[in-house]
């Protein structure tokens, strides 16, 4: 197979990228890899002094670059992560092999003086047995890294329930005063969290943002309490919900079972008739949650690592 590469040079890119997501949303159905809301999610760290765009995600095209069809992406997260799309046809063509070498050159490139990572880190879905091989076939070997696990539901025939809270408690979409005290939540929720205001900016101005899927809960003296935050794919019409988060005080109190279900309502009522979510195998409680929902696992996302050359 020939193709042309070249890196990612505007916010038009990110749309091409999600138009393919969509499309191997499709094809990858039930057990997809990646929700087209990933990518505007991942986006927000583009901010003033990150290292941009340009130079972590990397475009493949079939023929002459813009002139033809996408038929992969790159997406390099610092130190040493890659996580890949490649069109289920050329899973397992040498497409894989030099995305894998665009991500290891990048992982030198941007690492600080004297601090290049030994590994580089691919992510592969279980549903993608011939993308799994040829991380294989490159030397990469499955690690005990953390594993995500991917988890969907028809919305078609169920009866969503109302959101049911404890007394004093409201579900509401997000204001622009709510910004400051909503990263506060997920800080709380996510203690490795990075997101600030400006970041939190960067998500509501990207395409697929839509204010009636910011979901809140707030508690009896207006404080928040929950969050949930849905995206949905106007292709598939599948909406993933990321991230979803209950204040550590008020856990099992069905705060985000209420919150869920007020994003999934509000992303019915925008035409969504598919649910999806990403969650880490070993967070019971998310698993715990979403299984209670209805969603059902249906892939794993495992971490493959091969040694960086010295
Ligand atoms: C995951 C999280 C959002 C759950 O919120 P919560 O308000 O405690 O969950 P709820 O009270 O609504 O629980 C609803 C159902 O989920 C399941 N559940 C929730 N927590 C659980 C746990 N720790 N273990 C097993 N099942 C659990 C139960 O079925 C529960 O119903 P039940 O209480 O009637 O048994 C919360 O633990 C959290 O914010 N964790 C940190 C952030 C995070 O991991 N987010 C998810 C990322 S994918």
């Amino acid at each position: 197979m020939s193709w042309t590469s070249r890196p990612y040079e505007s916010p038009a890119d990110l749309r091409l990228m999600q138009a393919f997501t969509s499309e191997c949303l499709r094809f990858d159905w039930p057990a997809p890899a990646f929700h087209p809301g990933d990518l505007d999610w991942w986006s927000r760290d583009s901010v003033s002094g990150a290292v941009p765009l340009s130079e972590r995600i990397r475009l493949w095209f079939a023929g002459e670059p813009d002139a033809s069809e996408l038929v992969a992406w790159g997406w390099f997260g610092l130190p040493r992560d890659l996580d890949l799309l490649v069109r289920p046809d050329a899973r397992g063509s040498d497409l894989a092999e030099a995305v894998v070498g665009w991500a290891a050159e990048r992982a030198v490139a941007l690492a600080g003086r004297g601090s290049t990572p030994d590994e580089l880190q691919a992510f592969a879905a279980d549903s993608q047995p011939l993308l799994v091989d040829n991380l294989k076939r490159l030397g990469f070997g499955e690690t005990a890294g953390a594993m995500t696990v991917g988890l969907v539901r028809r919305f078609e025939g169920w009866e969503v329930p109302k959101p049911a809270l404890p007394p004093g408690f409201s579900t509401r979409t997000l204001a622009a005063g709510d910004i400051a005290e909503r990263i506060v939540l997920g800080r709380l929720a996510f203690p490795n969290s990075q997101l600030t205001a400006e970041r939190y900016d960067v998500a509501r101005r990207s395409t697929l943002y839509r204010p009636a899927l910011d979901q809140l809960v707030a508690g009896p003296n207006g404080s928040l309490v929950a969050l949930a935050l849905g995206w949905l794919d106007p292709v598939t019409l599948a909406l993933e919900l990321e991230p979803v988060a209950v204040h550590p005080a008020w856990h099992r109190h069905g705060l985000g079972r209420a919150v869920c279900l007020a994003a999934i309502r509000a992303g019915i009522a925008l035409g969504a008739t598919t649910g999806l979510i990403y969650a880490e195998s070993h967070n019971v409680a998310g698993l715990g949650l979403y299984t209670s929902l209805g969603y059902e696992i249906t892939t794993r996302m495992r971490p493959y690592r091969r040694p960086l050359p010295g």
